[in-house]
C-alpha cells in the first residue's frame, strides 16, 4: 500500500521525539525517568528497520543520487544496534551514560533529514510505501499522555 508523504512526516516526528529524549538523557536521569526514556529507545530498531527495509530501497530506486547517503545511514544503524544496549542499560539503572550514542544519534538524525529525506522530497517523491506504522510515536504518546506529536512537515 502506498500513501501520500506520511513516511517523511512520521520519521521527522520520530526524530523530534528522539532529539527530546537525547536532551533529557544528557542531563542524567533518575531511574524511573530513565526507564521511560529507555522505552523510547527500545523502538529505535523498528524505526531503523522501516527505513532500511521499506523506505530507503524505495527512495534509492527513484532518486539514485542518495544511494551513498543511504549506505552511510545504514552503516550508522549497525553502529547504533551495537551501542544502544549500554545506553538503555544505563538509563534503566539510573546511571549516567558517557558513551558515544548521544552525539552519534544526533548527527545521524540530522544527516538523514538533510541527505536523504530532503533530496527525495525535492526530487518530487511524495508517495511512499506505508510499511508498519511507527511504534516510537505510540510509545511517546502512551508515556506522556500529551497526544499526537505533530509533524512540522
Ligand atoms: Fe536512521
Ligand atoms: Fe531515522
Amino acid at each position: 500500500m502506498f500513501t501520500l508523504e506520511p513516511a517523511f512526516r512520521r520519521l521527522r516526528a520520530e526524530h523530534r521525539v528522539l532529539r527530546a529524549v537525547l536532551v533529557a538523557v544528557e542531563g542524567g536521569v533518575a531511574r524511573s525517568r530513565g526507564r521511560r526514556l529507555a522505552r523510547h529507545l527500545d523502538a529505535l530498531g523498528e524505526h531503523a528497520a522501516y527505513e532500511e527495509e521499506v523506505l530507503f530501497p524505495f527512495l534509492v530506486a527513484r532518486v539514485p543520487d542518495i544511494a551513498v547517503a543511504v549506505e552511510h545511514a545504514e552503516g550508522e544503524h549497525d553502529y547504533f544496534a551495537w551501542h544502544l544496549p549500554r545506553l538503555v542499560g544505563a538509563l534503566r539503572a539510573g546511571r549516567e551514560y558517557e558513551g558515544p550514542m548521544i552525539v552519534a544519534l544526533r548527527h545521524h538524525l540530522e544527516e538523514e533529514e538533510r541527505d536523504i529525506l530532503a533530496p527525495a522530497l525535492d526530487a518530487g517523491v511524495v508517495v511512499t510505501p506505508l510499511g508498519v506504522p511507527g511504534h516510537l510515536l505510540a510509545v511517546h504518546e502512551a508515556l506522556t499522555g500529551i497526544g499526537r506529536v505533530r509533524a512540522a512537515g
